[in-house]
């Protein structure tokens, strides 16, 4: 399959997209978190070669997105007052919420699960498309299982290029990590993958504290510990390099670091900005572009802690190999 690469700047591309989307197709599109492999959430057939497109396993349920936080009664029910406090305070934006499934929604949407990921994207082009054509569409990740996220168009066409019908070109998307998943359906209400919204953020709104993820959760499938990963080894350094491997005559690594190259032939230095949300755009980016120098291994300098760093290191925890 030839996959065509769609602009979001052009109205008849756009168009494109919805009518490949209705006629049950996979396209890639961006969000303001990473790119999603998108098809019609209400045609099962359509959501299973978002699985087949992946290979990713049947049973690791999907997020569906919205054109507006009025739709979210045709797929969840019922629908806590909590749901719509959040949704009116973070939507459009980078949270899913966890709501009982409608009794009509596809297991293969959810995993066989009783409950539904929801979420109102951003993204401005994307939650037009979905807006404009009534469309709700499931989608994960726009990576082959198991591999880093795309934050680019390009990167969708290097792992998914041939398997789908076509990508939307939106640019680099603004977050660059996924969005926070906020499980409503029991309480206390839970954090399970940290994201762009805190905890701190979402407790604020519901005037409750809403708990935090534990690490290495795993409490359903496809939340698994060894993901975001680069096809290149991946070792965490200090922050201030005090640890770095000493040269080797042969090898060669990529290294993401903060503040001064240390000057050494055989690596190639990758500068990481030093705030939480510039980090988290550029990791999956500059991870990729690492993967892709032919290197022996990448080195990572420690990002700091703290909770706004928290969804860099859960994304680094499973990254590293
Ligand atoms: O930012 C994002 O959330 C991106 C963009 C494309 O929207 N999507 C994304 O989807 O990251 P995916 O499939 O790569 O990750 C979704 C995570 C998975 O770990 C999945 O297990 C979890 O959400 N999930 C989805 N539905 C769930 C459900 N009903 N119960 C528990 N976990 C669920
Ligand atoms: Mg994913």
């Amino acid at each position: 399959m030839k996959t065509q690469l769609l602009s979001a700047q052009c109205s008849t591309d756009l168009t494109q997209a919805a009518e490949l989307l209705k006629a049950g197709e996979q396209v890639a599109v961006p969000t303001e978190t990473v790119y999603g492999l998108a098809a019609d959430a209400s045609n099962p057939d359509a959501v299973a070669g978002i699985f087949t497109a992946k290979g990713r396993p049947a049973n690791h349920p999907l997020i569906v997105h919205l054109g507006d936080v009025a739709s979210i009664t045709e797929w969840a029910t019922p629908i806590p007052d909590e749901a719509y406090k959040l949704a009116n305070a973070f939507w459009p934006g980078p949270m899913t919420l966890l709501l009982p499934r409608a009794e009509h929604v596809s297991p293969v949407v959810t995993g066989g699960l009783d409950t539904i990921g929801l979420r109102v994207p951003a993204q401005p082009v994307l939650l037009d498309l979905l807006a404009t054509h009534q469309l709700a569409v499931a989608a994960p990740s726009a990576n082959p299982y198991k591999k880093l996220s795309p934050t680019t168009a390009e990167q969708v066409m290097h792992g998914l290029g041939g398997k789908i019908a076509a990508v939307i070109d939106g640019g680099p998307c603004q977050h660059g990590l996924e969005s926070t998943i906020v499980d409503l359906t029991k309480r206390p209400f839970r954090v399970l993958r940290a994201g762009p919204i805190t905890v701190s953020e979402l407790s604020a709104v519901l005037g409750e504290t809403v708990d935090a993820p534990e690490q290495h959760d795993s409490v359903v499938p496809g939340n698994v510990g060894s993901h975001y990963q680069p096809n290149t080894r991946l070792q965490m350094v200090a922050a201030d390099l005090s640890d770095l491997p000493a040269p080797h005559p042969e090898k060669r690594a990529a290294l993401l670091h903060f503040g001064e190259a240390p000057t050494r032939d055989d690596l190639v230095c990758i500068a990481m900005p030093d705030d939480a949300a510039r980090y988290g755009q550029a990791l999956y980016h500059q991870l990729a572009q690492a993967d892709q120098l032919g290197v022996d291994e990448i080195w990572l300098a420690q990002p700091p802690h703290g909770e706004a760093w928290l969804a860099v290191h859960d994304r680094l925890r499973r990254a590293v190999s």
